[in-house]
């Protein structure tokens, strides 16, 4: 991966559903405090730009070396992200603020306690476990149930569900949700914690949304 070419065939190859993602950031960044300028952190990326285009400070984390390898073409990156924020006609912000960091974001990241406003976990494992600590109260996580993110983290005190999202003609949509509404198990009981490590995925709820999104308490009952 040297040339810009290639930098964005090899893009291409990833994104099977053409800015799927862009669209999905669109939705939740209406619900992100500080718009634009907010402080994103999005473990398990692999090379999901999506958050770039509306968001101008993006740390990505990644395990795989691939990932390491796109990233490492900044400035490749940087006219990638900048392309596709004039597609969605996004003229203004920086298309350079973005960090990647090859990691395991179980280990301890570079990223202060409490500075994060948007915590993303998409298909990567149970991030919340162990990255909800750099959310600042009152930041949020947007995460799916396909590897059950968004059990593990309805289980948690701290964390208050403020919205789903749903896919709507083509794109998606961020709504108000009601916990008892949006997170009834489609059968048995809540999970666990250690019922879903031992699952490895999310439960089936009544009202599937594709993510959902919570919003960090600095309450009483805190696990992290
Ligand atoms: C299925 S991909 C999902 C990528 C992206 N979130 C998306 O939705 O398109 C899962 C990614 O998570 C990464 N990953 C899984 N566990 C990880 C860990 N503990 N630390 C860092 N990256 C991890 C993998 O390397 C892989 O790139």
């Amino acid at each position: 991966m040297t040339s810009p070419a290639d930098v964005a065939a090899f893009h291409r190859e990833f994104d099977r559903h053409p800015d799927d993602r862009v669209r999905l950031f669109a939705a939740v960044r209406e619900l992100v405090p500080g718009g634009a300028d907010a402080a994103v952190l999005y473990p398990g990326s692999y090379v999901d730009i999506g958050p770039s285009v509306w968001f101008d400070d993006v740390t990505y984390v990644d395990l795989d070396k691939r990932a390491a390898r796109f990233f490492a073409t900044t400035g490749q990156v940087a006219d990638l992200v900048a392309a596709k924020r004039a597609a969605v006609g996004r003229r203004q912000g920086d298309p350079t603020g973005i960090a990647f960091h090859h990691a395991d974001y179980a280990d301890e990241l570079p990223i202060e306690d409490g500075s994060i406003d948007l915590l993303v976990s998409l298909y990567a494992g149970f991030i919340s476990e162990h990255c909800t600590r750099y959310v600042r109260p009152g930041g949020l996580l947007v995460a799916n149930n396909s590897h059950g993110d968004a059990s593990m983290a309805s289980l948690d005190p701290a964390n208050e569900l403020v919205a789903v999202v749903r896919s709507v003609d083509g794109g998606y949509r961020a709504t108000t949700a009601d916990p008892d509404r949006d997170l009834r198990p489609k059968r048995g009981h809540h999970p666990t914690v250690d019922e879903l490590h031992q699952l490895g995925r999310g439960i089936a709820y009544t009202r599937p949304a594709f993510a959902y999104v919570f919003r960090r308490s600095d309450g009483p009952g805190a696990r992290s």
